[in-house]
């Protein structure tokens, strides 16, 4: 069976490893080349192929179909148009294509990959701006909500969320070292510091929202995974909280609403949102919070990633997918 030609850019980091993993196990797919900085040279197993490192400057671009690119911000635009050149297709999870943070966002041919909002435009673009993985569990949570025009008019929408330290990259800094996040749980960013704010802020006006964001992030002391807590005003009650996230991902592979409350070991090493919601008692105005939970590697990073690239590919959405 044909196999199509995946390289990875920023292959050596920790949703470079990820994507490469999944591109080895997956069913259409095969690894062309892996690229690392620091670490070009250096040997690594995916899937049962050993593959050394190569310098991003070396990759064969032209030998891919299609190239993920997983470098810093910053760094990958450049490389993202190069490889388009070349004649990938490319899915680019860095913050530099997308909206409100993106460098090239305004041409306005670059959809916004958060898969289950956009797929017809993914289907038909050459390249795709992977969202972030804290909007990704965010968005995704409110979508319903928005989609219904159940917030309430000028609502302050809260966003409390906690991260694993993967989220903050494989390049070594003190204050991730492992005593200094051991046994210790703390915000960072706060008083909407963060830069996922104006992703986030992006997508919503884009949806036609007026509501504002109080986002603080957590650094959680486990290797992946992200728990969103989300509090909404509401325009009115809701008798079934449910009944809004129950319709509108029917029929959605990758979301799972559940009555329980996520935790992130249902979600780790999974292509998936799992979301609650429940109205919140001995309040004036109506107001639901959500829980939500995504392991920010996969559903946040490279399984997204890789949703969008079989939807471009002309793939299966689903395919070599961790359910
Ligand atoms: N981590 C997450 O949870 C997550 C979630 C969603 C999106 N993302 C996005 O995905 C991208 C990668 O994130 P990450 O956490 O995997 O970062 P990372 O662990 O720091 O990896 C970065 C990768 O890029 C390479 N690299 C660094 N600087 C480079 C340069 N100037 N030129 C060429 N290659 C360079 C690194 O090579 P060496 O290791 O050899 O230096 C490494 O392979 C970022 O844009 C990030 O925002 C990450």
């Amino acid at each position: 069976m044909h196999k199509v030609a995946i390289g990875v850019l920023g292959a050596s980091g920790y949703a470079g490893r990820e994507l490469c993993e999944l591109v080895a196990r997956h069913p259409r797919s095969r690894l062309a080349f892996a690229t690392a900085s620091d670490r070009q040279g250096a040997r690594a197993r995916f899937g049962g192929t050993e593959m050394a490192f190569v310098a991003v400057e070396d990759a064969p671009l032209s030998e891919a179909q299609l190239v993920f690119s997983a470098l810093p911000h910053g760094a990958s635009a450049s490389w993202v148009r190069a490889a388009h050149e070349a004649g990938a297709k490319v899915v680019d999870l860095s913050a530099d294509l997308r909206p409100g943070t993106g460098i090239e966002h305004r041409s306005g041919c670059v959809p916004y990959g958060l898969t289950e909002l956009a797929r017809a435009t993914v289907r038909e673009a050459e390249i795709v701006a992977n969202p972030g993985c804290y909007p990704t569990v965010t968005l995704l949570a409110l979508l319903p909500l928005l989609a219904r025009g159940l917030v309430a008019p000028r609502a302050t929408i809260v966003v409390n969320a906690a991260s694993g330290v993967t989220g903050a990259g494989f390049t070594p800094k003190r204050e991730l070292m492992f005593a200094e996040v051991a046994d210790d749980f703390r915000p960072y960013a706060i008083g909407n510091e963060h830069r996922h704010l104006a992703e986030m802020r992006a997508v919503l006006a884009s949806l036609g929202s007026d509501a504002e964001l109080i986002f603080t992030p957590h650094l959680l002391p486990v290797s992946r995974g992200i728990l969103a807590t989300i509090t909404v005003p509401l325009a009115e009650p809701m008798a079934d909280v449910l009944e809004p996230w129950r319709e509108h991902f029917a029929n959605e592979p990758f979301i799972e609403v559940s009555a329980g409350v996520p935790a992130l070991r249902d979600v780790v090493h999974r292509n998936v949102v799992r979301i609650t919601a429940t109205m919140v008692a001995g309040v004036r105005a109506p107001t639901v919070t959500i829980i939500a939970a995504i392991d920010n590697l996969v559903k946040g990073a490279a399984g997204q990633a890789l949703q969008n690239a079989n939807l471009l590919l002309g793939l299966e959405e689903t395919m070599g997918l961790p359910g």
